[in-house]
Parts: C-alpha cells; sequence; structure tokens
C-alpha cells in the first residue's frame, strides 16, 4: 500500500499571490483537502479533482482525526488552515492526536509543516513597519485559554513595552475582551497609541483603521480582525505606522554620525556590559538620590542598582557588598538602633524601630519584633543581600529572587557606624559567594 502523507499547510492571509511555492505543491500533491469552510472557500480554485472535506470552526480535532485516517489509507491529505499553521493554527491539534494515537515521527505516515504568512506579519505590511523591534502576539479568545492567563500576558507586553499583536480580538460573543485589554494596556501606554485594526488582509473585504489606543473598543472588530498596537516610540507618518529599529539611539540621524560614547558595531554605551556604568554615573551626578529613584529612572529592580555600585567600587559616595544572607542577618543581630523598611509593592511602606537582637529566626521564619510590633518575614523569599554604607549611614537590604527589596535595615545611631565597619571589614572576601547562600 501506498504510504500516507500530511501536510499541514499555512497557505498565508488569503490572496494567492501570499501563498508559499511549497504551500501551492502541498495542495497539488494531495489527494485528500481538509479545512474550516472558510479556509477551503479560499483555495477552491486549486482544489479541482480532488476530495475536499470541509468542517466547522468548533470541529478542529475531528478535522486532525480526518487527516490521520486519510493518511492511513495511504493517501495524501493537506490539512490546511490560513496564515501559518503553527500559529494558532492545527499544526498543534494534530500532532497532539497523532502522538496520543500512537504515531511517532518515524513511522509509516510522513507530516511536513508548510510554513505561511501570518496574520500579524501580513497586517504590518499594509500599514507599514510597526514589528521592526520587539513584539508579541496574544489571542484574546478565551475558548480555551483563562481570562486571568490572557489578562497576565496582556499585562507584561504592556509593561515590557512589547509592540503588541491581537488575535481573535472580537466575535459575536466575546465582546468584553478588547474592551479589558485596551483598560489593561493603557495601565502602561499613552493614550495616543497608535493603533491598526486590519480585517481580512489580502482579502476581498480588507479594511484597514488607524486609530489611537484609547478609542479601539469603540472600533469596528470582529472574527477576521488582527489588531496591531505600537509600542512607546511607535508614530504614524503620512498614514504609516513605523515602530523605529533603534539607529537613533547611536546615530544622528539614520545615517549620521555615531552619538557621543557610542561606536559602530558595538554594543550600546546603555548594553549588557555599559548600562551598570550607566547607573554609577547617574548615581554620582544625583548624590543623595534615594535608591528607588535611580531604580524608577532605569526602569529596574533596586538589586541591579546595588549589584552596579558593588560592582565597582562604589558610585555616587555609597559602597555596597552582596553577601550571603545568612550572614549579614548573623552580623545585623549585632547591631543596635536599626530603622526596619518593608514595602508590599502596592505602594505601602512601615518602617519600624528595632534592635539588632529583636530579628529571630525560626524555622522559615525570621521574625521580628518587640513588645510594640510582631512583623514576620519568609525567610526562603529573601534570595541575596547587600550591605550599603555611604559617609554618614550604612544600612542592609534584603532583596527576593527578582532583586526587589523584602526589607531594608538602616542603622538610625551614628555611634553605631563603628559596629557596621568592624561588619564590613570582616566580611570582606565573602561578596564573590554572595548571592544565594
Ligand atoms: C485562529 S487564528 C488563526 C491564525 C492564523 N493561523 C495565522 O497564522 O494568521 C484566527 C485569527 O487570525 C487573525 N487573522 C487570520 N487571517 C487574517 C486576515 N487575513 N486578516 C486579519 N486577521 C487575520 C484574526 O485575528 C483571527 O481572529
Amino acid at each position: 500500500m501506498r504510504k500516507g502523507k500530511i501536510f499541514l499547510v499555512g497557505f498565508g492571509p488569503g490572496a494567492e499571490a501570499h501563498m508559499s511555492v511549497r504551500a501551492l505543491q502541498a495542495i497539488e500533491e494531495a489527494d485528500v483537502v481538509v479545512g474550516y469552510s472558510t479556509y477551503i472557500r479560499l483555495v477552491k480554485h486549486l482544489l479541482d479533482g480532488k476530495e475536499v472535506t470541509r468542517k466547522g470552526m468548533t470541529e478542529e480535532i475531528d478535522r486532525c482525526i480526518l487527516a490521520y485516517e486519510k493518511a492511513r489509507e495511504g493517501k495524501t491529505v493537506a490539512l490546511v488552515s490560513s496564515g501559518d499553521i503553527g500559529v494558532y493554527g492545527m499544526a498543534g491539534p494534530t500532532y497532539e492526536v497523532l502522538l496520543q494515537s500512537g504515531w511517532t515521527p518515524d513511522s509509516d505516515i510522513e507530516v511536513e509543516v508548510v510554513p505561511g504568512s501570518t496574520a500579524l506579519s501580513a497586517c504590518a505590511a499594509l500599514v507599514g513597519a510597526p514589528l521592526t523591534h520587539d513584539f508579541c502576539s496574544i489571542s484574546l479568545s478565551d475558548l480555551l485559554t483563562p481570562w486571568p492567563v490572557i489578562a497576565k500576558r496582556l499585562e507584561a507586553a504592556a509593561r515590557s513595552d512589547f509592540v503588541v499583536a491581537l488575535y481573535n480580538p472580537k466575535s459575536g460573543r466575546r465582546t468584553g475582551q478588547i474592551v479589558e485589554a485596551q483598560r489593561i494596556l493603557l495601565r502602561h501606554r499613552k493614550p495616543d497609541t497608535p493603533v491598526a485594526i486590519v480585517k481580512s488582509a489580502y482579502r476581498d473585504l480588507q479594511d484597514i483603521q488607524m486609530v489611537r489606543l484609547d478609542e479601539m473598543k469603540d472600533c469596528k472588530i470582529g472574527m477576521l480582525t488582527t489588531v496591531l498596537i505600537g509600542n512607546s516610540s511607535t508614530y504614524l507618518h503620512e498614514g504609516l505606522m513605523i515602530t523605529p529599529r533603534g539607529y537613533h539611539n547611536k546615530y544622528e540621524g539614520l545615517t549620521g554620525a555615531t552619538r557621543e560614547g557610542e561606536k559602530r558595531g558595538r554594543s550600546l554605551s546603555m548594553g549588557l556590559e555599559g548600562w551598570k556604568t550607566c547607573v554609577r554615573e547617574y548615581l554620582d551626578t544625583h548624590p543623595g538620590a534615594p535608591l528607588q529613584q535611580a531604580a524608577r529612572y532605569f526602569d529596574c529592580r533596586i538589586g541591579e542598582v546595588l549589584a552596579a555600585i558593588a560592582g565597582n567600587g562604589g558610585a555616587g559616595g555609597l559602597a555596597a557588598r552582596m553577601l550571603p544572607k545568612a550572614t549579614l542577618l548573623a552580623a545585623a543581630r549585632d547591631w543596635r538602633k536599626l530603622r526596619l523598611g518593608v514595602e508590599n509593592g502596592s505602594g505601602a511602606q512601615a518602617e519600624v524601630m528595632l534592635q539588632g537582637g529583636d530579628l529571630e529566626l525560626s524555622g522559615d521564619s525570621l521574625k521580628l519584633g518587640n513588645a510594640h510590633v510582631r512583623l514576620r518575614i519568609d525567610w526562603p523569599h529573601v534570595q541575596s543581600a547587600c550591605l550599603l554604607r555611604s559617609e554618614d549611614r550604612a544600612g542592609a537590604y534584603f532583596l527576593d529572587a527578582h532583586g526587589d527589596t523584602v526589607f531594608s535595615l538602616y542603622l538610625q545611631d551614628a555611634d553605631d557606624l563603628p559596629r557596621f565597619d568592624q561588619t564590613w571589614q570582616a566580611l570582606a572576601g565573602q561578596d564573590a559567594m554572595a548571592a544565594t547562600a
């Protein structure tokens, strides 16, 4: 018997001109073509003489099973999907069905995935160049994905300044998701952030709306729409939506001389190595500024600011030393009057006056308390610690795995500084093994 084969074909946004040669060959070679009815309609001119099976929207797994059954009969099957079949498409479910049925890649039935141009690149091409920098795609369909997962991804993408492509933004029944997405994005993006709403790209009913983020939810959006939301540097010019590649960070204009401090072909001065120097320069030029101010300026964690100070003999009159957390806690128990600072991550801050002896580790709990106050800190949550010394102040930060402050301790009494400096000297040399112990 002839060996069966399954082509998983992404045929691009719609028009044949945007179909790959391999996609055309795959459909040409197929005895059987299986697909959602809309997709079959888009390639119907290629289907003469073939066995064609149209399935409805909710019959995705049926399509996979059918493709496998036909392949087992020795037929060549093309399971077709618009865009890229691996992007919110049938490639994943088909492999899952096959693997659950005992199929393996070296079995008799060959599977070939034929990539296609996905909606986000097709839509981007129609509106300019909105994806020229980091971007991500998020589907707003909560048919198979819990909304809290989608909301978390929207929040992370918005906060991280990704250009965002929204697939499945709205349907007849799912109308609230785009409203909620706009609300989340506006927490981090300006209201006039450019948004492209592209319907039926490269199909007969193609339609494009260029709007602002705060107008998005009221626009005409449907099942065949992809929404592209710019990042903080995306702009509209002459009707085109452009996200800069970043040349302006290094050059005067696109082709001009390099900016001061930058070198052609080298990482930016704010690159992996250089950015810590920039943190130190910031602290040098803002003496006395709170560390939180520097962290906000660089949009980084306090832990990264402390590491920048510790890494190069200090900055802005501050010296820092990263240490194992247990070592630093043991040392702090010998200090006298302390100001403990804790934050809850939502802006609430508490300050409590303690003595070093009020810190007590009991199992996984660090208990901080006296007759007036009791606090408990989940000690495993603390990942690293850092001593910090300026000319007239001294203290310690205890940080979580992200480099956020779990709590800080500052000496209250200048008379205690010599005691602190003894700790500083005694712990010299332990820095290297600091981060996790
Ligand atoms: C189930 S997903 C399939 C995505 C497809 N596999 C791809 O790679 O483009 C369906 C969503 O893709 C987007 N989409 C697909 N084709 C499109 C087109 N021609 N124009 C605009 N959006 C499209 C829409 O967001 C739609 O809701």
